[in-house]
């Protein structure tokens, strides 16, 4: 079913995100008829445009950077409003609410309003505020939402400051906070595959898997984004969010329902169950990089230090790799080995589950154990390896793979992560959007890591176009295990 008739008023109109992510996906929405019949966005951003010149920058975007139907595209900007504000000053917000209404009675959009804050994080606090000030987050007239970028506050007690200062203005039932890896189709068939599936349901806990790695490798550096990052990380960017929630989807016990609390009351529960990290672990099981100067097939590679924005003696992790356990009755013993960095050999985001080997070697005493991968992105897919029997004379075992490959289900649209949360939020559906205390978990777990962090005793450097640090290859090889280098 369509979404009722609404309206989403985006802050940060003019912003990489806007162009880059959110108008993209609402336009693939619109082609594809998913979209209400009457709906409109309201650009919001400091800058004057007109309405005219706001549609014409987004269609000069879309052309670029999509592959767009001309007559579609036209249809589509029609729906594109303007609104120039300081989001900072409270009065402004007058403004703002009398376009809404005018939009509103123009669109026929009954109230419904999605205010997105595609902004830096500073102003998180202060839109609410404002748009309360003006009745904005009132919902006797239609719905009102609040749609929120990570990152949701800088640590444990910024976070909480940040969710306080929201939940003052809105209740959590409104507040949608975006992790978009919970968007990504490959994400939600973890559930699928685990749960709906006979034959793998049974083999997912202890007593069947040695251990589990994920990975999230990125090719790309910092690019024009060295100023942010140099203030966050690998840890804040990737790891506190996109590879525990992932994480999560692997670990958690089956929700008795799809349903928006069903699912987060589980996936906070495993949350709470990954084991708090000692100073013994953070010795041993942590491994923080950042990548150095390289030349890489042709190119040359600039550090992490000689990128814009980034201090020249930067101790800004750009790699980190965990090895960490979830204390509960499913995974006791079962050591989950993290990792994520920028600038690794390519572009990639898997979970590889471990199965035990059987327990006496009869036919050679290296055969493979089975292994379980489960391609993230890109070529989105599954791939199981197991042991067969080589030809010839003997008993040897030789390690073969059975592939699925997404693309292979020609009559399936997928959605990119935008466009299934988008869509998701205009149907008042929460259950792929963050919770506060799954944030609030995940903030707690990592906080040593953030507060080693502040000093990090080792940082190792890792030529740009490589796996990482050497040391992160340690923290399986002490436990006679190596990662998977997917290619
Ligand atoms: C973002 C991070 O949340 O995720 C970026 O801020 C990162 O640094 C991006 O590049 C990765 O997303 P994806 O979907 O390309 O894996």
């Amino acid at each position: 079913d369509k979404p009722e008739n609404n309206c989403i008023v985006i802050f940060g109109a003019s912003g990489d995100l806007t162009h880059r992510k959110l108008i993209p996906a609402f336009y693939h929405l619109y082609a594809n008829g998913q979209l209400p019949e009457e709906f409109a966005i309201l650009g919001v951003s400091r800058t004057a445009f007109s309405d005219l010149a706001f549609r014409e920058k987004l269609k000069q975007t879309l052309m670029t950077t999509e592959e767009v139907d001309e007559q579609t595209l036209e249809a589509f900007c029609q729906h594109l409003h303007y609104q120039a504000l300081n989001t900072a000053a409270v009065e402004d917000y007058a403004l703002l609410k009398e376009r809404l209404d005018r939009v509103d009675e123009q669109c026929h959009t009954n109230g419904n309003t999605t205010f997105y804050l595609a902004t830096p994080p500073s102003l998180y606090s202060v839109i609410p505020e404002n748009l309360a000030a003006y009745g904005l987050n009132d919902e006797s007239n239609g719905w009102k939402r609040l749609i929120v970028e990570k990152p949701f506050g800088y640590d444990l007690a910024s976070a909480q400051a940040l969710d306080q200062q929201l939940h003052r203005y809105f209740q959590e039932h409104q507040i949608y906070r975006i992790d978009h890896y919970l968007g990504k189709e490959t994400v939600q068939n973890l559930l699928v595959f685990r749960f709906a599936n006979g034959m793998f349901e049974p083999l997912w806990n202890r007593n069947f898997i040695d251990y589990v790695e994920i990975t999230a490798a990125e090719f790309l550096g910092v690019e024009e984004r060295g100023g942010y990052y140099d203030g966050a990380g690998a840890v804040r960017d990737m790891f506190q969010n996109h590879l525990l929630q992932v994480l999560a989807m692997v670990g958690m016990e089956p929700p008795a329902a799809i349903n928006a609390d069903s699912m987060r009351d589980e996936v906070v529960k495993v949350m709470n169950s990954f084991q708090p990290l000692s100073e013994q672990d953070l010795k041993q099981n942590l491994v923080l990089g950042q990548y150095t100067e390289s030349d890489v097939r042709g190119e040359h590679l600039p550090g992490y230090r000689d990128e814009q924005g980034v201090a020249s003696e930067s101790r800004t992790e750009t790699y980190v790799g965990l090895k960490m356990f979830i204390d509960n009755w499913r995974w006791s013993g079962v050591p989950f080995y993290v990792r994520t960095g920028k600038r690794l050999p390519t572009r990639v985001t898997e979970v590889v589950i471990h199965f035990k080997k059987t327990p006496h070697p009869v036919f050679s005493a290296n055969a493979p154990a089975n292994k379980l991968i489960i391609r993230i992105q890109p070529d989105e897919g599954i791939l199981m390896s197991f042991g067969l029997k080589k030809p010839g004379a003997g008993f040897e075992a030789k390690d073969v793979s059975m592939d699925f490959h997404y693309e292979s289900l020609e009559e399936t649209h997928m959605l990119t992560a935008y466009e299934r949360l988008l869509l998701d939020s205009m149907n008042g559906d929460a259950t792929l959007f963050a919770r506060t205390d799954a944030v609030k978990a995940c903030w707690k777990f990592v906080q040593p890591i953030l507060d080693y962090k502040e000093d990090p005793k080792h940082l190792y450097g890792y030529a740009a176009g490589t796996w990482g640090p050497k040391e992160a290859d340690a923290l399986l090889a002490g436990d006679k295990r190596e990662w998977r280098f997917p290619c």
